[in-house]
């Protein structure tokens, strides 16, 4: 019998987890079966507990239900005890153990795919939702220069900053939030856009001047190629779309479930192929 695994979100039709551990579960030779959940909005718990209790060994969470599954959790694991979000549950014995593998899945793909270590770097974050919750800590642990947090709503950014105040000491000059007509004139090395504006064909009001000479500018939105991306390629910046942490947070998530670490190479070409489709 495999190994039941799922993603649970609403909508959940247009994830592309089950090709990518599908890919995982080729490459290891592991024998799971690894569906979609499409939970209630009402009904996160029941749809996690009953997947749970028909033998399900673990879940990926995503939109909207991952602050609530950080809730439904019995134990948080690593970094998502900071981040007040979990995107990956793992059933043991009694216990709901909740992790959050997207900061991880960010760093991996700065790190290994694109070859830009943070370390030492000017770090620019757009966006004080969620995404960018989930990828605070793992970014500061990379012992960045610095961290801005730049956001629409300010006090957002003030309140994220804030809440990983503890962690600034990770950070050589610290971490900062800022207004986005404030950064005219400060360059950074990494710009990470983890606002949702690509989605709606927007983006942030970032002055074109945030980009140094051979910075990397970073969308996680991957369906689509973003108008951040657009702008950035027009001003000099080296960019990518966040496939690779998509891919690179599901490595993590099967590592937690199965003791392995797939490799990442042939599922980003496998989607960069599909998507191209
Ligand atoms: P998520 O959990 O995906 O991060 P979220 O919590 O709704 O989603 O947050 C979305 C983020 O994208 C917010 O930082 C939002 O800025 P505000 O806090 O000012 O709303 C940001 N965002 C969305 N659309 C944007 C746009 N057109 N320009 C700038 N920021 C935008």
């Amino acid at each position: 019998m495999p190994h039941k695994y799922a993603v649970i979100g609403n909508p959940v039709d247009h994830s592309l987890s089950p090709a990518i551990h599908a890919e995982f579960a080729r490459a290891t030779g592991h024998d799971i079966a690894y569906g979609r959940v499409l939970a209630p909005l009402d009904g996160f718990r029941a749809a996690v507990l009953k997947f749970r209790d028909e033998g399900g060994s673990g879940l990926n969470v995503t939109l909207p239900f991952k602050h609530e599954a950080w809730h439904l959790s019995s134990t948080r694991s690593g970094f998502a005890l900071a981040a007040g979000a979990v995107n990956t549950l793992a059933f043991k014995g009694g216990e709901i153990v909740g992790h959050n593998t997207d900061g991880i899945g960010l760093v991996r793909d700065l790190t290994r795919n694109l070859r830009v270590p943070v370390r030492g770097k000017r770090v620019l974050l757009m966006g004080a939702g969620g995404a960018s919750y989930g990828v605070m800590e793992p970014t500061l642990r990379e012992q960045p220069q610095s961290l801005v947090v730049a956001n629409r709503t300010l006090e957002k950014a003030i309140a994220l900053v804030g809440h990983f105040e503890k962690l600034q000491q990770y950070a050589l000059e610290g971490i900062a939030a800022r207004p986005y007509d404030a950064l005219a004139g400060t360059q950074f090395d990494i710009v990470i856009n983890a606002t949702s504006a690509g989605l709606e064909d927007a983006m942030p009001p970032v002055p074109d001047s945030v980009f140094a000479p051979g910075a990397l500018a970073y969308d996680m939105v991957y369906v689509k190629r973003t108008p951040f991306i657009q702008f950035a390629q027009e001003h000099g910046a080296r960019a990518s779309d966040g496939l690779g942490m998509l891919v690179e947070q599901a490595a993590e998530s099967f590592f937690i479930w199965r003791g392995v670490y797939p490799e990442t190479r042939a599922a980003i070409a496998m989607l960069r192929r599909q998507m191209q489709k």
